[in-house]
């Protein structure tokens, strides 16, 4: 490794480190952002999404302890019976992020359910990450017995109780809010968007690793079992994009009812940018779409969610390859100066003031709408070595060092070609700083990608 890339590492590492917050004199979380020189909002919280980064260089370092611990105080933040209180989070929800409050001369878990988030948001993402992460300790401690224990297991059937249990929709993806993920700003994503479901695919998968054989796990374990079938079919079907498939779109027949229907969500060609498209994507890649609906395909591309299509093997070996092709053929569009873009291409004027309620901190090409987040470098190097394209992630990873640390480690960057720093970006942003970490580690040790990625 080059002296450069060794000092970015050690400076990185010293920086996770003073981002760690304590509870009862234990290590439980670290801070989204150490950034002194912006007022903080909640950036002085633990997000339990992007704890998730840090905790993997954590399980990685040998240092799951804090993990753990992470991991048993979060779930007594759970709701754990039915709330008929409506400002109450229901059962089995678990925070965005939490806080540590003082009262009556006692440390306690302030936690945000969407209660106070702005825009009032509930996070769907947060009980996936946790169950991912429980999975990943259990398989970086080799030991199932801490997943076993018995409010662990509730845990689980609690936050799968959310998902498959009542609700209003008829299809095998989950029905979620806007800015219920990652993206928590409206964006477009009410419904059934991408990074939410190849999330809920992976806990699936997860659970059933996870979930013990007793009794009170029978009835959820059965419905884990027969929502994956269905749901990997509708997802490498209905929402995968390539040459063939626009060609097929192009031409659906619409207003058809009845269980025949081909054209199941009734799509309106007009309503797809085609031309855009057959010019944009290379005849060797292909994606899975955005978001899925009624009258709706959002076309754009999330790369939170195609990235985890193929960590979790959502995707199947030639569509992960073809979502790779694509990075690899658009480079400039989705990595250009900083891995990378969250979404391509940005919503812009009419669109972007009606799907972001005009949004000055999503206007185009800015953070969430078209920004570049370098926390997804992991997922990247996750992606690409898994499907052995390890050059894409060592290419993607020398791009990000030329500037995260003289940029002290932005949240995200701006701009068509993520060369900006990005408007309101926090710095030491402790996700970027993890991200890059845990990119760095899963290229230099392959083998602790099994904490992360699942077989076909
Ligand atoms: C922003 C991001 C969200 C993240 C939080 C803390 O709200 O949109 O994904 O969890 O900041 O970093």
């Amino acid at each position: 490794m080059s002296e450069r890339s060794l000092a970015i590492e050690e400076q990185a590492w010293e920086t996770l480190e003073k981002s760690m917050i304590y509870y009862h004199e234990k290590p439980i979380g670290t801070i989204a952002a150490l950034d002194p020189g912006i007022d903080a909002a909640n950036y002085d919280q633990c997000f339990i999404r992007d704890f998730v980064s840090s905790a993997l260089v954590f399980l990685i370092k040998g240092k799951a302890d804090i993990v753990r611990f992470f991991l048993e105080e979060t779930l007594k933040l759970q709701p754990k019976t039915t709330q008929l209180d409506c400002l109450k989070p229901s059962r089995g929800l678990m925070p965005a992020s939490f806080k540590i409050g003082f009262a009556n001369g006692q440390e306690y878990l302030k936690a945000d359910f969407g209660d106070h988030a702005i825009g009032r948001v509930a996070p769907a993402d947060a009980g996936l990450w946790w169950i991912i992460l429980l999975r990943a300790y259990t398989i970086s401690t080799e030991s199932k017995e801490f997943a076993s224990r018995g409010d662990l297991q509730e845990g689980i059937r609690l936050i799968l109780e959310l998902c498959l249990v009542t609700r209003f929709d008829m299809y095998p993806m989950v029905l979620v809010p806007d800015g219920a993920s990652m993206i928590d700003r409206r964006l477009g994503l009410y419904g059934h968007p991408l990074d939410i479901q190849s999330l809920f695919y992976a806990v699936l998968k997860a659970s059933l690793e996870l979930l013990t054989p007793i009794k009170e796990n029978q009835a959820i374990i059965q419905a884990v079992r027969n929502r994956l079938d269905p749901l990997i079919k509708q997802l490498r079907e209905n929402y995968w994009l390539d040459a063939e498939r626009l060609n097929v779109i192009y031409r659906f027949q619409v207003e058809e009812y009845g269980e025949e229907a081909l054209n199941q969500f009734n799509i309106y060609s007009d309503s797809i940018p085609f031309y855009r498209l057959a010019k944009w994507l290379p005849e060797a890649g292909g994606y899975l779409a955005g978001n899925l609906g009624p009258s709706q395909l959002d076309c754009r591309f999330f790369s939170l969610g195609n990235l985890m299509a193929i960590v979790s093997s959502l995707a199947n070996e030639q569509q992960s390859h073809r979502i790779l092709n694509l990075i690899e053929l658009r480079w400039s569009d989705l990595i250009g100066e900083m891995p990378m873009k969250l979404c391509y291409p940005a919503l812009e004027d009419v669109e972007w003031r009606i799907v972001t309620g005009a949004d000055p901190k999503n206007r185009p090409w800015s953070y969430h709408n078209g920004g570049s987040w370098p926390v997804l470098l992991w997922m990247l190097t996750a992606a690409a070595k898994k499907m052995d394209r390890g050059e894409l992630a060592h290419h993607a990873i020398a791009i990000a060092e030329r500037r995260l640390l003289e940029d002290h480690w932005p949240e995200y960057y701006d701009g068509p070609d993520g060369r900006l720093i990005g408007k309101e970006a926090r710095k030491y942003q402790t996700w970027t700083i993890a991200g890059y970490l845990l990119a760095k580690e899963l290229i230099a040790n392959p083998s602790h990608l099994k904490l992360i990625t699942f077989d076909a």
